[in-house]
Formats: structure tokens, sequence, C-alpha cells
């Protein structure tokens, strides 16, 4: 093995997922999560399960990904773990853990910023997935987080939007309960927007200045619109699930694309790389793909495993720390509102 071989044990914690991967220099060996189902039936993720979840999860998920990378732990160069942000219960379950192990295994421990890592998922090397390059915008966009960021270099990044209520994921979810849904509701609104007439409805959008979103208004909206048609028709959701559901997705893409035409043109960068689990979404897709026609901007969007929560986009930004010897001391801890 020689110095340039870095092999990184990446730990994510953050919320309802427990990751581990393990990557060799920017390359990934293995990716391995473990979906908590426990939340499904209260709509939400419930802070407390989650954490028990994660210390149950923890340790074969570590194994397993080990296993798969094919990596005896004696070989590892770094433990990377992400420090936060997220739900204080589940990232002290990785956090400690991760201390722990590097201090048995006596190697660098390395603390991540979960909102980073999401941004340099797009550095694993991959083929057929170009890499950005630098001065880009970033769109991270899921359940927990809707941001855009200018991303300078690997560890340069400045938030120059993001939502001062709900994060874009939540208005998927919540207008998805709303008409009756399980939970999460984005792919079943997503699938059923492709059979239904996105002008069907009108939902305003929110005025918010600058390029902040706001999308808790859109949740209001949707549920005093059903609830006055399910008065004249107790079957309207049934009747029209599609067209309403278009319509939704609609006015979140408008919402979404409407503040990204403003960021490429205030920071005069056309690069637009997007993450997140609501990255998924076909609406989303189509329209800025649309846009590279239209505004002559250039999108990027990384395999989907890599764009939903996973440890791998922990590991990459593990390996960029290891080459700066960006190590973490032991008296780490995790931060639950951890900006960077
Ligand atoms: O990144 P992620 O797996 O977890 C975090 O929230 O951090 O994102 C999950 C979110 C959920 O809100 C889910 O409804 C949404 O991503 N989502 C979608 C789609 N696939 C996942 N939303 C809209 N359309 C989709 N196809
Ligand atoms: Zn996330």
């Amino acid at each position: 093995m020689n110095s340039r071989d870095i092999y990184i044990l990446a730990i994510e914690s953050s919320c309802d997922d427990t990751a581990a991967a393990v990557l060799h220099n920017d390359k990934l060996l293995s990716n391995i999560v473990a979906t908590q189902e426990v939340h499904k039936k209260y709509g939400g993720v419930v802070p407390e399960l989650a954490s028990r979840a994660h210390q149950q999860n923890i340790v074969p998920v570590i194994h397993q990904a080990l296993a798969e990378a094919n990596i005896d732990k004696k070989d590892l160069s770094a433990i990377a773990f992400t420090k936060g942000p997220g739900l204080m219960g589940s990232l002290l379950v990785g956090t400690s853990f991760a201390k722990s192990l590097s201090m048995g295994l006596n190697i660098p421990l390395i603390e991540v910023n979960h909102m980073q890592a999401h941004i340099l998922a797009h550095f694993i090397d991959e083929e057929d997935f170009p890499k950005p390059t630098f001065p880009f915008l970033a769109l991270t966009i899921s359940g927990g987080h809707t941001q855009v960021v200018k991303v300078s270099n690997y560890f340069e990044m400045e938030v120059i939007g993001q939502t001062i209520d709900d994060a874009v994921g939540e208005a998927f979810d919540k207008s998805a309960k709303i008409l009756g849904l399980p939970y999460p509701g984005g792919p079943l609104i997503d699938r059923y927007a492709r059979t239904g007439n996105p002008k069907a409805y009108k939902f305003t959008k929110p005025k918010v200045d600058g390029l902040d979103f706001s999308f808790s208004g859109l949740k209001t909206a949707v549920l005093y619109f059903i609830q006055k048609e399910v008065k004249n028709n107790p079957n309207f959701i049934e009747e029209n699930r599609d067209d309403i559901c278009a319509s939704i997705q609609y006015t979140i893409v408008e919402i979404l694309m409407d503040k990204i035409k403003k960021a490429v043109k205030q920071t005069g960068i056309n690069q637009i790389a997007i993450g997140g689990g609501v990255s998924a979404n076909s609406g989303i897709r189509t329209a800025l793909k649309a846009g590279e026609q239209k505004y002559g901007w250039q999108t990027y969007i990384p395999k989907f495993e890599y764009t939903t929560d996973n440890a791998a986009m922990i590991g990459i930004v593990g390996y960029y720390k290891y080459l700066e010897e960006e190590f973490t001391d032991m008296g780490v801890t995790a931060q639950a509102r951890y900006k960077f």
C-alpha cells in the first residue's frame, strides 16, 4: 500500500438513515444505508425512535460496509463522521461511535458538515457523471434542507439563499399528507403528477426577498383548497388526484426555478449542481434540463444513491480533508446547528 492509498470509513447518522461507506481515495468501495421504517406510521421522523434505531443499526451497518469493501479495520487511514447539522440524539450515536473507533484503531478522526457533504457528493469518482468545476451553484433540496450555495472550492462555500420555514421536501410530504398519501409523499406526488394537468389548479407563490425560500404558505393553501373542495364533493381528491399532484408539483418547481434564475443572474455562475432527496423529482429535473437550452446553464445531477442521505458523501469530504490533514481532536461533540 503506498501513501497515495487512502482508505476512509465514513459514518452518517444525522436523521433517520444509519449509513456507513468505505472509500479508496475518491472511489467508492461500499455504501450501506439502513433506512428506519419505524417512522412511517407517524408520518414523519420521531427523534427519540431515530436515535434508538441508530444504536441498533450502527454496528451491523459498519460491519457490512467493511465486508463489502473487503477492507480490514487495520487498513483504514481515518474515520470520517457527520458532526451536524441534524437531530442531536441521532448525531450523538455516530459521533460517539466514530470517536471510539478512531481511538481504538489509533487513526485520525475527521468531522464533516452534512450540508457540505451533500455538495461534495458530486466529486465521488463515477464514470458517466461529470464533476462540476469551480465556481458553481449548489442547490440542496431534501426533507430537511433547502439551500442555494455558492461553491468556490472544496471548502469555500457561502449560503446565498435558504428556506425561512419548511424545507421543499416537507412541502411535498405535508401536501401529500393532506391528500391522504403515506409518508414520504414526495415520490407519490411525482408519480401521480406525470399523468395530471399542472395548470388545473393555481396555488399562489410566496413573495420572499432575495434568494430565500418559503414553503409553509403552500401547505396552508393546499389544505384550505382541499377542505373547500371536499365540502362540495367528498370524492374530490380521488377524482382529481393526478391534477392536484401535478398542480402542487408545478408550483414547487416554479418557486425553485425562479430563485435559481435569480441566483444565476446575481452571481454570473451558470453551473448548477443539485443534491438531496428531492433532486429525484422528475419535474425539477426536466425544468433544470430545459434551462440548459433556454438560459445557457449547465446542470449536474449525481448518481441517485449519492443524493439522499448516505455515508459516501461524508467519505468524500473525509478524503479531501485528509489530504489537507484537517483532523479533529477527541474533544469534538455533535452539533445540531452546525453552519459552514
Ligand atoms: O435527502 P433525503 O432522503 O432525506 C432528508 O430529508 O435529508 O430526502 C427525503 C425527501 C422527502 O421529503 C421525500 O418526500 C423527498 O425527499 N423526495 C421527493 C422525491 N423523492 C424523494 N420529493 C419529490 N419527488 C420525488 N421524486
Ligand atoms: Zn441530508
